[in-house]
């Protein structure tokens, strides 16, 4: 299909466009809806899901638990609406015929703003399955996946990758990409080899932005790796000539990193933030997802105050929702406590 001018938000976005990197057991619809809603309108532009299996989402027994890392709650959609975020649906794989269907599916079935494929992902096990990074070494099968992908949608189309696999490729790999049929690409600027080692190469993502001006000047070139806040997103767009910075691992130690204007969380608002966190999962996943996936985000709220040490190792220990909230309250109450006795004496 061809891709629909009017539905490419990445070039109708102005630049430099703020995107919620994809973070697998991290950006599901709950932790999205709460980026969302403790962020200053306009700070964040894109959102992703996480990465989502095409050879599952076309098993018709294992799809069911594939597709959850498609969901977008009804609540989650109104954020989107009302801050104007775009929501972007990753897929990975290696069969362009699985590309192909699980493109119908996706269409018939979920409502996104654009598909990226995952041509970036490390991890030892899709790597061996020939998938995500292994692809940038494989130019004409990332080309068949492209092709297939793009004749299943009319959204705008992009690439997630990194650098190279074992040194840097730059040049050969985005010239290849830069003739291909996307509206943008997002470059990690790290190696296969490297994980999540070492800091990320924002001077080949500079290189990548200026073989774009010269091949293809309407392919969005956003820069990923290491940035922590959206002045620091600005200032490396700005610097390295991309059209905008897609943050991850920076979340983790300030999730109001979307409200820059905040400089200063109190006690209770973190707490209130961990509720609300508690609240939107269960309501999402109940039991349907593991509660200890909950508990990496704990350390992201129980931080900078006094006490939170102790309730952060209380934290550990829960296993449900009601014991989560019970232990909040339980330390309200606490430093209730100690306050008025502090007070009084
Ligand atoms: C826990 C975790 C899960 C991730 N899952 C995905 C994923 O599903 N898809 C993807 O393209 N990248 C994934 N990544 C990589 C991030 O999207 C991002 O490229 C990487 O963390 C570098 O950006 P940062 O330095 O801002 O964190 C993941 C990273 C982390 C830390």
């Amino acid at each position: 299909m061809l891709p629909d001018p009017q539905l490419n938000f990445w070039a109708h976005t102005p630049a430099p466009l703020m995107v919620l990197a994809p973070m697998e057991d991290v950006t599901d619809t709950a932790f999205r809806e709460l980026v969302m809603r403790i962020s200053q309108p306009g700070q964040l532009q894109v959102v992703y899901t996480e990465f989502t299996s095409t050879d599952g989402l076309c098993h018709p027994v294992g799809r069911k638990r594939v597709e959850e890392r498609l969901k977008v709650s009804d609540t989650e959609r109104r954020m989107l609406r009302e801050n104007n975020v775009k929501i972007v649906a990753q897929i990975w794989g290696k069969n362009p015929e699985k590309y192909r269907q699980a493109l119908q599916y996706i269409t018939d079935n979920y409502e996104f703003d654009g598909i990226d494929i995952n041509m970036g992902c490390p991890v030892r096990k899709v790597v061996a399955h020939g998938s995500c990074s292994a692809l940038i070494d494989n130019e004409s099968l990332a080309a068949e996946i492209i092709d297939a992908t793009r004749q299943g949608t009319h959204l705008p189309l992009s690439v997630k990758t990194r650098l190279g696999v074992k040194k840097p490729d730059t040049e050969r790999w985005m010239t290849f990409l830069l003739q291909q049929p996307l509206e943008a690409i997002i470059l990690h600027g790290r190696i296969q080899k490297q994980m999540s080692e070492g800091l990320a190469d924002w001077n080949q993502i500079a290189l990548a932005a200026r073989l774009r001006n010269l091949m293809a000047p309407y392919i969005k070139i956003i820069g990923n790796g290491d940035v922590e806040s959206v002045q620091e997103g600005h200032d490396k767009s700005s610097e390295f000539q991309t059209d905008g910075a897609m943050i991850g691992r920076g979340i983790f130690k300030n999730p109001w990193l979307f409200a820059p204007l905040k400089t200063q969380i109190s006690r209770e608002e973190k707490l209130q933030t961990l509720l609300l966190h508690l609240q939107l999962y269960e309501k999402s996943w109940s039991s349907i997802k593991n509660f200890a996936i909950l508990r990496r985000f704990f350390k992201i709220y129980l931080t900078g105050f006094d006490g939170a040490a102790v309730l952060r190792a209380r934290m550990m220990q829960v296993n449900t929702y009601e014991e989560a909230r019970e232990s909040i309250k339980e330390f309200n109450a606490f430093v209730a406590k100690s306050e008025s006795h502090t007070i009084l004496s």
